[in-house]
């Protein structure tokens, strides 16, 4: 998605050989043009789908999902990281271990919310190892629901997360996959393909 990629160019911020900060317009401070056309690009492409429910993990998958969701017209959800006042212990529940931030998370979603007829549609602004996804993945197998597929707004290719997803059978539709941000140059999965048919 070009406009994604021009804000990653030219907003986005390489902290390190693994690292993207984008709080000026994705995670933080949210740029609601581009976010706009974010939600719009995923429902596109799982428009013909099904898809009853779009989860997410907050924070940051909370503004892309509720975009995807209008689109699509149905409800989204976002696991929980804490536990809010009002939730009872009739949850699902899983361990996520963030390898960037090396720490684990129990996330939580209500069971009152997701339920066995669902197709859903996981949506989250990075991925990384994957460690979000598969317990977002367990949540919705708890519930005996189905993954339609993942939403992803920017994938880091050079880490394994989309490997290990789609070595599941799962689909994952990436805005922009990113190949390096070697030299603290952000390179994207497409123009490497492109420089090295040259
Ligand atoms: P994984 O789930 O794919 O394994 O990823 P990882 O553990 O590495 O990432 C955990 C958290 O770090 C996630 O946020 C993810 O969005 C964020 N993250 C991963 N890589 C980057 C990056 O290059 N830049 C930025 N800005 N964030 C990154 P989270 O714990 O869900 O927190 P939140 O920000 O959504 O509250």
């Amino acid at each position: 998605m070009e406009s994604l990629k021009q804000a990653i160019r030219e907003r986005g911020n390489v902290l390190s050989d693994t690292v993207l900060k984008v709080d000026s317009f994705l995670n933080h401070q949210v740029d609601p043009k581009l976010i706009n056309e974010i939600g719009q690009a995923f429902a596109e492409r799982f428009k013909n789908e099904g898809i009853t429910k779009v989860l997410t993990i907050e924070s940051s998958g909370i503004a892309p999902s509720l975009v995807v969701a209008t689109h699509l017209g149905v409800p989204f959800i976002f696991a929980r990281k804490k536990k809010s006042l009002t939730m009872t212990d009739n949850v699902y529940r899983s361990q996520v271990y963030s390898f960037t931030k090396q720490e684990t998370n129990e996330i939580t979603v209500s069971k009152d919310l997701l339920h066995a007829d669902d197709r859903v549609l996981i949506i989250d602004d990075f991925l990384a190892n994957g460690q979000a996804a598969f317990g977002l993945c367990e949540i919705v197998e708890q519930a005996g629901a189905q993954v339609v597929g993942f939403g992803i707004v920017i994938e880091k290719s050079f880490q394994d997360g989309r490997k290990k997803l789609t070595d599941k059978g799962y689909r994952v539709e990436s805005l922009a996959r990113i190949q390096s941000f070697k030299n603290g140059t952000v390179q994207f999965v497409d123009e490497f393909v492109t420089q090295l048919s040259k």
